[in-house]
């Protein structure tokens, strides 16, 4: 019999509702062929679009089942212009579900595919494939809404705990365990720790607390890495790396310079995961210029889609979604403009993806298990 998993499905804003469609349209054929699982989807709107018309980002039934459904798939979301009083995007749904879930591990892999033409020189596929661990639970933004303002000055503060950078360094030396590859570099085992213990106590609480936590994986690597530095590392010697982890704000920003430099953030996936929920959503925003105008490049929501079938322990069926975007890439090829969008958009995209799946052998990934 089929098992059978309870989806929540968040279209999001702009492109979103694009990009998860073909997903949707994909994965269908993806079951079709395993045969081995169904997944039952509830749609829930969400977003800047759904603040514009409730006054809510997101419903209180919705948060219901996202908070029971076995996974969340999410578009990405968000209008520049639908802002609150305070002058932040509204619609933006890091706070009720990273923090309000307590979500704190958000993973996201930066990998070259073949014929994705990186900025940086002469870079075969998958000499850049890392991890970013974006703790997501405090921080920086964990100041979101809270931060002081007066006429004159406004203030936002980071908070560190012991339990957070305890939780978040153990995941990253899991994440480097399980990932088939070490670092493209040298095929070692390495967790990077990116942080600012040179001006900030707050890292240096983190630097301690993960070179304690290190000792308990003494065949991985370890190493810390100011964010400046990383910043030019990411740049000079990204196949250096195979797991980073690190500080929120730190996370969004660098996990959007590595995207940069594997054809842009719509090839870059994500998961949010915590002890009880998780949800799965492109690492970009929701592009609202291009929504509409069949450009978007949905392979980010795609592979997002194929880390949420690893969640859910149907780690074949991962495996043979990622080997199909994988064989898309270098056996056919995919018309990428500068910038990151596709020339046809999601649905030309799909129906080649589609047409790999339906034919290829049970193949084994040749890509890595990140989670
Ligand atoms: C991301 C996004 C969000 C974040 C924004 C939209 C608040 O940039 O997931 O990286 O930084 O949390
Ligand atoms: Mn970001």
């Amino acid at each position: 019999m089929a098992k059978s998993y309870w989806v929540v499905i968040l279209p999001g804003d702009g492109i979103g509702p694009e990009i998860v469609d073909a997903t949707l349209d994909v994965l269908e054929t993806l079951q079709n062929r395993s045969g081995r699982f169904t997944l039952i989807y509830e749609f829930h709107q969400a977003g800047a679009g759904c603040y514009r018309e409730t006054g809510q980002a997101i419903s209180d039934e919705a948060l219901e089942a996202f908070q029971r459904a076995n996974a969340t798939l999410k578009g990405p979301v968000g209008l520049p212009d639908v802002r609150r009083p305070d002058g932040t995007e509204a619609g933006l749904l890091g706070g009720a579900l990273r923090v309000g879930f307590d979500l704190y591990a958000n993973v996201r892999p930066i990998r070259l595919f073949p014929n994705v033409a990186s900025p940086l020189a002469r870079k075969d596929p998958d000499s850049i494939d890392y991890i970013i661990l974006r703790e997501s639970s405090e921080g920086l933004y964990l100041s979101r809404g809270v931060g002081l303002t007066t006429r004159d000055a406004a203030t936002d503060g980071l908070l560190m705990t012991r339990r957070g950078c305890e939780r978040i360094a153990r995941f990253a030396f899991r994440l480097a365990t399980e990932k088939k590859r070490g670092a493209p570099e040298d095929g070692r085992r390495r967790v990077t720790l990116v942080e600012k213990s040179n001006v900030l106590r707050s890292f240096a609480f983190f630097r301690g607390i993960f070179e304690a936590v290190a000792e308990a994986y003494p065949d991985i690597e370890h190493e810390c890495l100011y964010v400046d530095a990383a910043a030019a590392a990411l740049v000079n010697r990204p196949g250096h790396f195979q797991v980073i982890v690190t500080e929120n704000m730190f996370g969004d920003i660098l996990s959007d310079l590595g995207g940069a430099t594997v054809g842009g953030l719509g090839m870059c996936p994500s998961a949010n995961i915590g002890d009880a929920q998780a949800y799965f959503e492109p690492i970009h925003g929701s592009a609202p210029d291009i929504a509409g105008r069949n450009l978007a490049n949905p392979t980010s929501q795609i592979l997002a889609a194929a880390m949420m079938l690893r969640y859910l322990e149907e780690p074949q069926a991962a495996a043979q979604l990622e080997a199909a975007v994988w064989r898309l890439y270098a056996e056919q090829g995919v018309p990428l403009l500068p910038g990151g969008t596709i020339e046809g958009g999601a649905s030309v995209f799909v129906k080649a993806l589609k047409n790999i799946l339906k034919t290829q052998d049970d193949a084994p990934s040749p890509g890595d298990a990140t989670l």
